[in-house]
């Protein structure tokens, strides 16, 4: 069974794009962003390409894309278009291969009128990785987010933590969270594919990415 997983984040700006690199290096995974705002800054698919070293073959075209880097309900509204959950489906990729799929901002984050982030992961089937802040506010955020996710009767794998390491903060989200935090990376001075390998065999649980 191939691994493959959703992240999400308690925040947009939280690391969920680097997270995506170091897991697509460390499991030779191909990369997926379904929807992605801003394109008219640098893009996570690209972003992801340089950082893993991945070729252009081993990222999935973005289902849609928009210029403003603004929700996507609100970006896809000012072009008129209404995102269409049904039109997004798991990329026909080998059965084997591994998939890392990024959503856009965190789990609650609209993406038309009527659904939400949360949908899109329901409709897509994957087991959930939430990536989280170590820095003061991190516990609130990220059980109001596992609240979301288990209440969306989602998988949720495993939280990620990004930043300089907080044992007080990384255990009150395991204890209060009943969810085992699965991976840490720190404050890299460098982000290229070798400091990200390096930080998955030191700081991860690889048998909790499994499938
Ligand atoms: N471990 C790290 N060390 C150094 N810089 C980092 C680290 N993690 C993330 N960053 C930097 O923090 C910024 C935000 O990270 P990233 O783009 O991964 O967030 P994101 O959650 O994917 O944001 P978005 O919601 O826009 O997709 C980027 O400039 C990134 O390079
Ligand atoms: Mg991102």
């Amino acid at each position: 069974m191939p691994s493959r997983f959703f992240i999400t984040g308690t925040d947009t700006n939280v690391g969920k794009t680097v997270v995506s690199a170091l897991l697509c290096a460390a499991l030779d995974a191909m990369y997926w962003k379904p929807i992605q705002t801003g394109t008219d800054a640098v893009t996570d698919s690209e972003t992801v390409m340089r950082l893993a070293k991945l070729s252009p073959a081993r990222v999935v075209p973005e289902a849609y894309r928009f210029g403003p880097p603004v929700s996507p309900h609100l970006a896809a509204g000012w072009a008129g278009v209404q995102i269409n959950l049904a039109a997004i489906r798991i990329p026909s990729i080998g059965p084997q291969e591994n998939l890392i799929a990024e959503g856009a901002g965190g789990a609650l984050v609209p993406i038309n009128g009527k659904q939400l982030m949360t949908d899109l992961m329901r409709r897509l089937k994957l087991p959930v990785l939430l990536v989280t802040r170590t820095t003061l506010g991190t516990i609130n955020h990220t059980l109001l987010s596992i609240a979301a996710l288990r209440d969306a009767r989602l998988k949720l794998r495993g939280v990620i933590m990004v930043g300089e390491p907080n044992r007080d903060n990384r255990e009150a989200i395991e204890r209060y969270g009943a969810i085992s935090v699965i991976g840490t990376v720190p404050k890299l001075a460098k982000l290229n594919r070798e400091t990200l390998r390096r930080v998955f065999a030191h700081h991860f649980d690889r048998k909790a990415l499994e499938a």
